[in-house]
């Protein structure tokens, strides 16, 4: 693949002509910038400087090597999934790189995360934030023990952000407007945490560690104590039990 790491926003539309596609140099965050856009709209950054992750958390998003994306979508109601495995879709096509997904939706290489996804509602509209660790060299001490990028999982190659955005969009059209029996079933084919998996998890009122069972009819991650009693898990906070 071209490793030019540049985006071409030229090639991006003709790709999708009927999407407005929005561009920023440096933005403070995507999801932001979406807000208050037509559906079918997408922002891309170069980078952000107030990148948000789920729960209050905060994206790093270096300049020029990530994939820092927001699409405004009509809500449904596995969509969450559906973006998780359009992404595991996009990025085994372009980089070849094979990622897992851990509950709800974070795209990960063995221990570490390599993307994640946030989806907000906005004004009855679903802004679905998408940002993919491409080329990152290195991760400051106190990510590298939780974080990696494609490219240090390739051994050192770079990727095209071009061809991985317009791959991602493909994927998110073909994926998304699946029926909710088949985006589940999807999932718990490509997720090694939907069935038989030891996971801690953080809620509330405190961590349970169990074994995961499945997947319930809404997408909720069931959870299965060493007691014999199940817990819905409804959002993330799921981790890999230490073994
Ligand atoms: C997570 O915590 O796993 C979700 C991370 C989502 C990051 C992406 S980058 C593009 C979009 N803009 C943001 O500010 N966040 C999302």
């Amino acid at each position: 693949m071209n490793a030019d790491k540049s985006l071409d926003l030229a090639s991006i539309r003709d790709a999708f002509p009927e999407r407005r596609i929005v561009y920023y140099d440096t933005v403070d965050s995507t999801m932001t910038a979406a807000a208050g856009l037509e559906p079918g709209s997408v922002v891309i950054a170069g980078e952000q400087t107030a990148g948000q992750g789920r729960h209050g958390h905060s994206w790093h998003s270096e300049a020029g090597n990530g994939l820092y994306v927001s699409l405004v979508l009509p809500p449904s109601p596995v969509l969450t999934l559906a973006l998780g495995l359009a992404t595991v879709e996009a990025v085994a096509q372009t980089t070849g790189v094979a990622c897992d997904l851990r509950w709800p939706n974070d795209l990960m290489i063995g221990p570490r995360k390599v993307a994640g996804i946030l989806v907000q509602l906005v004004d009855g509209r679903a802004i679905a934030g998408i940002g993919i660790n491409v080329n990152h060299r290195e991760f400051s001490a106190e990510l590298a023990g939780e974080a990696t990028s494609l490219r240090l999982a390739a051994g050192g190659r770079d990727f095209a952000l071009t061809e991985l955005v317009i791959e991602l969009l493909h994927a998110i059209e073909r994926v998304v407007p699946e029926d909710q029996e088949t985006i589940l079933r999807l999932f718990t084919q490509s997720s090694s945490y939907a069935a038989g998996r030891r996971v801690t998890v953080a809620l509330p009122d405190g961590v349970i560690e169990g074994t995961t069972v499945g997947l319930d009819a809404a997408g909720f991650l069931i959870v299965r104590k060493d007691d014999g009693t199940d817990t819905l898990i409804l959002a993330g906070g799921v981790r890999a039990a230490r073994s």
